[in-house]
């Protein structure tokens, strides 16, 4: 079901400087929304401003943006209806759980799960006026977490546990709430992710280096290849907009093929997942002789 163009309503989305946000942004400003784009810099803001979309400027760890988020829905001056807020914000990283640093995976918790619990908090009244709805993108690292994937799974099974917890709560008041779950997606995320595990490989003892090394070099070659193969961020953006649009939206969304054939894996065995992902894996570890810990450039 598409919205007329003319009954414009609001869109939030954070994170609409790039990627899922952007497209999801664009996409839905293109089918009459007035969309709310949240991005953390004033050139992000004008790159992404354009008809039916209005940046703001939000870091969804930050209490005062969201805030003022809240005031300019509640004084929209149509007084234009809630219809979704959409939780895109994220980071990614790759880093054994011996070594990730703690202050950085609390951070990644703050932007990937706190962020998103501190955004709909405070956006709630209005979507309870508007029986709007809630998108929650999580991952397919929310229902499999893959060696390295801790602290990012880690924060996906969270916010999966919070949009099971949060439907069924809002369930009576008419308040929908949609996880999608993508696979591998072309955008900044994977190279984003990349950076920062060489950061950790860097860090790391003679020791760890020795455990761990190599499959850091697996995962991120691997997702750097998923990189390449993934589908287009304005695939993943038409799942959202689906999840907003649906008279009745599925509890759960998968986009690309990873995510379907992840989301069968959950259901096998634990030891048989373990050995499928270490096969998967073996692929992209380093060749023998080369050298064994050398990350990705
Ligand atoms: N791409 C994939 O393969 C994939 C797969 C599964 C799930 N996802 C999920 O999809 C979502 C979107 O990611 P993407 O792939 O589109 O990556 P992306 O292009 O890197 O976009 C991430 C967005 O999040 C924003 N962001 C980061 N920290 C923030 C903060 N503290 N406050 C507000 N915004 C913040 C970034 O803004 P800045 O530019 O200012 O940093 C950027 O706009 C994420 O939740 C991610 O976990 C992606």
């Amino acid at each position: 079901m598409t919205k007329s163009p003319d009954v414009q309503e609001l869109i939030v989305v954070t994170g609409a400087s790039s990627g899922i946000g952007a497209a999801t942004a664009q996409e839905m400003a293109r089918r009459g929304y007035h969309v709310l784009a949240g991005v953390r810099r004033e050139q992000d803001a004008r790159d992404i401003q354009g008809p039916n979309i209005e940046p703001v400027l939000i870091d969804i760890t930050h209490p005062d943006d969201i805030a003022a988020l809240a005031q300019r829905i509640d004084t929209d001056p149509p007084g234009r209806a809630l219809r979704a807020v959409v939780n895109n914000a994220g980071i990614g990283t790759n880093a054994p759980v011996e070594v990730f640093d703690l202050d950085a995976w609390r951070k990644l918790f703050e932007v990937n799960y706190f962020g998103h619990i501190a955004v709909t908090q405070k956006l709630l009244p209005a979507l309870l006026r508007s029986k709007g709805r809630v998108i929650n993108i999580s991952s397919v690292g929310g229902r499999i977490a893959m060696a390295t994937y801790g602290p990012y799974a880690g924060a996906k099974f969270a916010l999966e546990a919070l949009s099971d917890s949060l439907r069924r709560e809002l369930a009576p008041s008419g308040v929908d709430v949609v996880v999608i779950e993508p696979g591998a997606v072309q955008t900044k995320i994977s190279g984003r992710a990349i950076a920062v595990a060489n950061n950790v490989a860097a860090a790391m003892t003679p020791e760890q280096t020795e455990r761990y090394g190599a499959l850091i070099h697996a995962v991120t070659a691997q997702a750097a290849a998923a990189d390449k193969t993934g589908a287009k961020a304005s695939v993943a953006a038409n799942v959202v907009v689906r999840a907003i649009t649906s008279r009745r939206p599925r509890t759960r969304y998968g986009v690309g093929r990873e995510a379907a054939l992840l989301g069968l894996m959950s259901l096998l065995p634990d030891k048989v997942i373990d050995w499928l992902l270490t096969a998967v894996l073996r692929r992209y570890l380093p060749k023998a002789g080369a050298e064994e810990a050398k990350p990705l450039s």
